[in-house]
């Protein structure tokens, strides 16, 4: 390979407003350049020319130079450019560690019977609760920008820690601040309303539920801080029809709705999601035939979330089902301090080749393309092409198919979000 460019920014601020990006493979991810040869659109001996936050154009390094009148070649890069990884399911904003409990699970004890006992879900609501806001976005900034080194320049931000309205307001809060933040990635946030019955509302779970639906969904609608709202569908957890209230609110607010469906057991989620017309159910480990095609006809994604069945030693997810069916599939961490303690969404894409039996290509695809589209972002951000947003990552290794294996080492050279470096490594 030959050498790499002298010039590196280390900060958030310092790329100039227009700039060009050679390389030696750009994977554009672009369903426009794919052809079954090449399905993930790459463009060998590339450009791209970003103004401000905007791609302007990419294409033949010559071509793109010639286009790019005079703006700096800021980085002359002998491996691989993708688009910005987007991780569409994290519950990143948390406080407390839960080591003991990964030990005892570990030594055979079960993640719902931790949960039973007042572990899992609860010890972590605890922390949170005690925390101020401010601790919590200082934690969040941090996890945040360990994310992006290696390689995310989007995030979706679940709540459902916080379990009263004010401390699922507390947490939104803090997504709320970090969003506007330049040096972090883009941040969605989602109200995961029904994550866990807190203390205080298990002897009224019925008027818990009612509550969350009609008066905190749309509380937090108003103030502005959700995009999307979730629900935790599961033995152990919520029933379907427990869901339905609450997605049926969020509708009728025009939020969007993302679930955890079948982590467990199949308890009729996927339908419900389907039905409603729900951006994605998420884990699906369990999931009935009849369903996929449901979700097929409807443009509900999967994401699947290999970091937390690994953690929890569980089957995969039915994966050719999928497949077969012919339902979208998201890679994401699922980054929480229980069941995926995580930052890395190559750890997460590496998984879902080894232990879900993906293609590498399927991989690049779910986490970037496919995930931006389950937020809402298709025409936004997961892939390389003119009028997208500045989103790309330059890899240090010489093909893609590198990144899905499973190096556990930080392989970014440089990390864009919005046109500018959130990260960059000498
Ligand atoms: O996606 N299963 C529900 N929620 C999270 C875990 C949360 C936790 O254990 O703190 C999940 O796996
Ligand atoms: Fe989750």
């Amino acid at each position: 390979m030959a050498a790499a460019s002298a010039l590196v920014y280390r900060t958030g601020m310092n790329l100039p407003d227009r700039y060009v990006v050679c390389c030696s493979r750009l994977v554009t991810c672009d369903d426009v350049r794919e052809t079954e040869r090449n399905p993930l659109g790459v463009i060998e001996d590339a450009g791209l020319f970003v103004d401000r936050s905007t791609l302007q154009a990419i294409g033949p390094r010559k071509h793109v130079i010639e286009m790019a009148e005079g703006a700096p070649v800021v980085l002359d890069w002998p491996g691989v450019i993708t688009p910005g990884l987007v991780d569409a399911h994290t519950h990143a904003v948390w406080a407390g560690s839960r080591h003991d409990e990964y030990a005892l699970r570990m030594s055979g004890a079960g993640y719902e019977q931790i949960a039973a006992a007042g572990g899992g879900i609860a010890a972590t609501m605890n922390a949170v609760r005690a925390a101020t806001a401010g601790q919590l976005a200082s934690s969040t900034w941090a996890r945040l920008r360990r994310m992006a080194a290696l390689g995310t320049t989007t995030c979706e931000v679940k709540s459902g820690y916080g379990l009263d309205l004010a401390n699922e307001i507390k947490q939104l809060r803090v997504i709320e601040q970090l969003a506007s933040d330049v040096r972090l990635p883009r941040v969605i946030p989602t109200y995961l309303a029904l994550h866990a019955i807190p203390p205080e509302g298990k002897a009224h779970r019925d008027e818990w539920v009612d509550r969350v639906a009609r008066e905190w969904v749309p509380e937090i609608a108003k103030l502005g801080l959700a995009r999307y709202v979730d629900a935790y569908i599961d033995r152990n957890a919520f029933t379907m029809e427990e869901a339905r209230r609450v997605f049926d609110k969020a509708y009728e607010l025009k939020l969007g709705v993302r679930a955890h469906v079948g982590q467990f057991a199949d308890v009729g989620g996927a339908d419900l999601a389907a039905d409603g017309g729900a951006a994605s159910i998420d884990h699906v480990e369990h999931v009935s035939h009849d369903s996929l095609l449901k979700l097929a006809a409807s443009k509900t994604r999967v994401v699947l979330l290999p970091v937390a069945s690994y953690t929890l030693k569980q089957t995969p997810p039915p994966v050719q089902a999928i497949r077969e069916a012919g339902v979208p599939m998201v890679i994401a961490t699922d980054s929480n301090p229980g069941t995926a303690p995580t930052e890395s969404l190559p750890l997460a894409m590496a998984m879902g080749v080894r232990d879900y039996g993906l293609t590498p290509e399927e991989v690049l695809i779910a986490s970037t393309r496919e995930a931006a589209a389950s937020l809402g972002l298709h025409e936004v951000c997961g892939r390389l092409a003119p009028g997208f947003d500045a989103d790309f990552v330059a890899w240090s290794v010489p093909h893609e198919r590198v990144l899905v294996q499973p190096w556990g080492s930080q392989l970014t050279r440089l990390v864009v979000s919005r046109g500018r470096a959130l990260h960059s490594w000498e």
